[in-house]
């Protein structure tokens, strides 16, 4: 039976052993560092933020799993084995994710981070409030999470927008594509929602002179920035500027160039800001477990890997 190994830094391997183990009684489970065993015997690698060149000693490796949507940290390694490697498409996690961008969407819609500060004031004002079909949410990103939480807007009554990197027809989705097609999709743009991948064309693509081509005469009367996609995007200085000096009404952020954000962020305490700690969709161990020991299952049975990343594309 060809071993599978478990390479994980920054969470805890525990339940992710336990689940494997359960999930295909069967098969080999090593855990990387301590429990490699004979290294010609790794058919199979599930990673989550692996140190650069753990995969080099597996000579009979197939495949890698990502454990998490993103594989930017995967393709750091440049000792990467030419394997396929397979990212996670679960609608566990789609569904997570669409529920993180209604919740932020609403929250800058609704006016919530006002009210909640003149709860604290007990102060009892009522604000003007558009409605959600005179309202522009622009999704950067039209993938697995990017088109699904477009759905879900577009019920909500926002008039949606998405861009990507090649053309795509989504019905009731004003899309655009490539560098070209960026800025008339900013220009309309009030609600900007970030589902891109971290690769060499994307990093550092949320700065100063992005966020300054963004629709700030709409009904919501400002422009707001919701990033869940990768931290490496965004430029803190530039969202933290855009913020100061009104380019930007407000922000949610749940992934930062640095993980965990450090304690002397300013981000923190800025009071347009809204952060959570990257956990918009987290990855649930038994869907994600499911969902490899399914394709393990179907490359033995002679099928091609599903969800194979482009190494080119870097996503
Ligand atoms: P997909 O690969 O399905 O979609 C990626 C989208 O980004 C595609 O629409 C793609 O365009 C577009 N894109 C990529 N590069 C560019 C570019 N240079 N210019 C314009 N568009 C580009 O990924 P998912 O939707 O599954 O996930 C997106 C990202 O979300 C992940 O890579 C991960 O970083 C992040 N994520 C974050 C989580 C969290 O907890 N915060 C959880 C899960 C994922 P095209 O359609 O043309 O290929
Ligand atoms: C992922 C993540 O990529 O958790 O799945 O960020």
């Amino acid at each position: 039976m060809r071993a599978l190994i478990l390479v994980i830094a920054g969470w805890d391997p525990a339940p992710w052993e336990r689940r494997f183990r359960a999930a295909a009684p069967g098969r080999d489970i090593r855990l990387w560092p301590d429990r490699v065993g004979d290294p010609a015997d790794i058919a199979y690698a599930a990673a989550w933020l692996p140190p650069r060149g753990a995969f080099s000693p597996f000579k009979n490796l197939r495949a890698i799993f990502s454990l998490g949507a993103g594989v930017d940290a995967l393709l750091k390694d440049r000792a990467l084995p030419p394997v396929p490697v397979v990212r996670v498409v679960d609608p566990d996690l789609t569904q997570r994710m669409t529920e993180y961008v209604a919740l932020h969407v609403l929250m800058h819609h609704r006016r919530q981070r006002l009210y909640d500060a003149q709860q604290r004031q007990r102060v009892w004002r009522e604000h003007a409030q558009p409605a959600a079909h005179e309202v522009h949410v622009g999704i950067m990103g039209l993938g697995i999470l990017g088109r699904d939480a477009a759905e879900i807007l577009l019920r909500l009554g926002f008039r949606v927008a998405g861009w990507s990197r090649t053309p795509h027809a989504l019905p009731g989705v004003e899309c655009f594509h490539g560098p070209d097609g960026l800025d008339a999709f900013l220009a309309r743009s009030e609600i900007l929602v970030c589902l891109l991948p971290h690769t060499p064309a994307t990093e550092g693509i949320l700065n100063r002179s992005l966020l300054r081509k963004l629709k700030r005469d709409g009904a919501l009367g400002g422009a707001y920035l919701v990033n869940a996609g990768r931290g490496m995007l965004q430029v803190d200085a530039d969202i933290l500027t855009a913020l100061d000096e009104g380019t930007l009404a407000g922000a949610t952020l749940d992934v930062f160039p640095t993980e965990p954000l450090p304690a002397a962020s300013p981000l923190w305490t800025h009071p347009k800001v809204t952060i959570t700690p990257h956990n918009s969709a987290a990855s649930v161990p038994e869907e994600v477990v499911a969902y490899i020991v399914k394709q393990i299952e179907r490359f033995e049975a002679g099928q091609p890997f599903e969800n194979v990343i482009d190494r080119a594309s870097g996503y």
